[in-house]
């Protein structure tokens, strides 16, 4: 069935400009004035933004980690991030059983993902050992799988060391596959977490000073020099939360590091470390890295506009308030890590960032839509708007508002961190390959109609 999407402002990462979109066979078919086509069914988008779909390639769906498991499975998750303007997720998986093969987690994932999913998806694999098998699987799962990043931990425990870290950033530059991580530095955060449980203080409010910045800054700081050293191996740096952080990052910018990717989230731009302040809210925001200051928001913010970073993703993991983040009542290193935020970003970004002038529209588009495509290889399918891509698209109304709350919400979690927060515009129409699939914030898909991509080379790798 054919559809155009008429009279609307369509914003791609570098125009903006007033266009109708034609729609045939799931894909964009043509994008002009004035389109008509027999036989259409056409939606008036006057007055409106027409965005690409949204690409958040950080989520945690159905993760099982230690004792717990994130309440979102593949269908809660993609519902409520098809509800919030997202139509691709790339997912994180798990650890698997100490020693397991690489193939152990995707053919996992494959399991509990597949048939669930409501819009599409694909994996980063995950490295928790490094042997010459395992070395010899990230090139068998990339080619064979689509899996072309994999993403390896400087902290947790089944983090590498540094060895292991410089050998799989070197398999990744031969076999051109990005190399995501997580950088903290382990030794300091485990000597102040026992610190402060051993002197009495268990309450969130010492989450974040257990895992100070500078944790993050050193390193980010080793990474980025071990991916030089092995010979500029694609790497992609996750959820930066921190002005020091940042500051290494415009070291390696200024040094003209190669192939460096590099990412925030929602929650590091717009919520702060007073969270923790109350024992009992607090729990919410137990999330690794930690919540940090006003100021490190406002240097985030600056370097999106500057365009020092390149994606704005998630990292949704979430734990009901009410059951497993009470773990963490007494003890907050017993409290599960993570927090809600696929089906909160597009707003919230769209609000804090475009709304109040901090970002410009193309640059929304970049960080939310294109440039995660294109660090893993799905780009021109997703993330843009061009003749052939995927018709994943959103229709926003700048003139509406809505306040945030969780009763609105559809993610099988308890809370969102958002609460109350009253954001600027709102979404109308989402559809992903030409379906709609939510209108007015109604989920109208079908569980199982997400595709697995199997995904190529990223940007990075080139
Ligand atoms: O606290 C978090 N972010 N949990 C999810 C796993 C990770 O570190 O990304
Ligand atoms: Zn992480
Ligand atoms: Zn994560």
């Amino acid at each position: 069935m054919k559809k155009i999407v008429k009279n609307g402002t369509v914003v791609t990462d570098s125009q903006v400009f007033q266009a109708d979109i034609l729609i045939e066979d799931e894909k964009v078919k043509m994008i002009g004035d004035n389109l008509e086509a027999d036989g259409a069914e056409v939606i008036d988008a006057s007055g409106k933004y027409v965005f690409p779909g949204g690409v958040d390639v950080h989520t945690h769906m159905d993760l099982q980690a230690g004792k717990y498991r994130a309440v979102d499975d593949f269908y809660d998750g993609t519902v409520a991030a098809a509800c919030g303007g997202t139509t691709t997720i790339v997912d994180h998986m798990a650890f698997g059983p100490k020693g397991c093969s690489l193939w152990h987690q995707v053919e996992e994932y494959h399991r509990i993902a597949d048939g669930k999913a409501v819009i599409d998806y694909g994996f980063h694999g995950v490295i928790q050992h490094v042997n010459e098998s395992v070395l010899k699987e990230m090139g068998e799962i990339a080619k064979q799988d689509g899996i072309t990043s994999f993403k390896v931990y400087m902290t947790y425990d089944f983090m590498l060391k540094d060895d292991e870290l410089y050998q799989v950033l070197k398999q990744a530059k031969e076999d051109g596959i990005v190399i995501a991580v997580h950088c903290e530095n382990d030794g300091v955060i485990n000597y102040l977490r026992k610190h402060y449980i051993e002197n009495g203080c268990t309450e969130p409010k010492y989450h974040p000073l257990s895992r100070p910045a500078r944790c993050e800054a050193e390193a980010v700081n080793r990474m980025i020099h071990l991916a030089a050293m092995a010979g500029d191996a694609p790497l992609y740096i996750v959820h930066l939360s921190s002005r020091e952080g940042l500051m290494e990052v415009l070291k390696a910018r200024a040094s003209h590091q190669k192939h460096l990717g590099v990412e925030t989230c929602t929650q590091y731009l717009t919520l702060t470390d007073d969270m923790y302040q109350d024992p009992k809210e607090g729990l919410k925001a137990i999330m690794s890295p930690p919540l940090r200051k006003k100021e490190d928001n406002e240097a985030l913010w600056d370097a999106l506009r500057d365009d020092v970073l390149d994606t704005v993703a998630t990292d949704h993991c979430p734990f009901n308030y009410g059951v497993e983040k009470q773990a963490g009542a007494d003890d907050f290193t017993a409290c599960p890590n993570g927090g809600p935020g696929v089906e909160e970003r597009f707003r919230v970004m769209y609000s804090e960032g475009v709304a109040k002038g901090r970002i410009s529209l193309p640059q929304f588009v970049k960080y939310l839509c294109t440039n995660p495509a294109r660090m893993y290889g799905m780009y021109p399918q997703k993330g843009t708007l061009l003749p052939g891509s995927d018709a994943d698209l959103v229709i926003f109304d700048p003139a509406k508002s809505r306040v945030l709350t969780h009763a609105d919400m559809h993610s099988a979690v308890d809370y969102t961190c958002y609460e109350g927060m009253k954001v600027q515009g709102d979404i109308d129409l989402v559809m992903q390959r030409g379906n709609v699939i939510v209108k007015d914030n109604k989920f109208l898909g079908k569980q199982g109609d997400g595709r697995y991509l199997k995904r190529g080379k990223s940007v990075l790798a080139e």
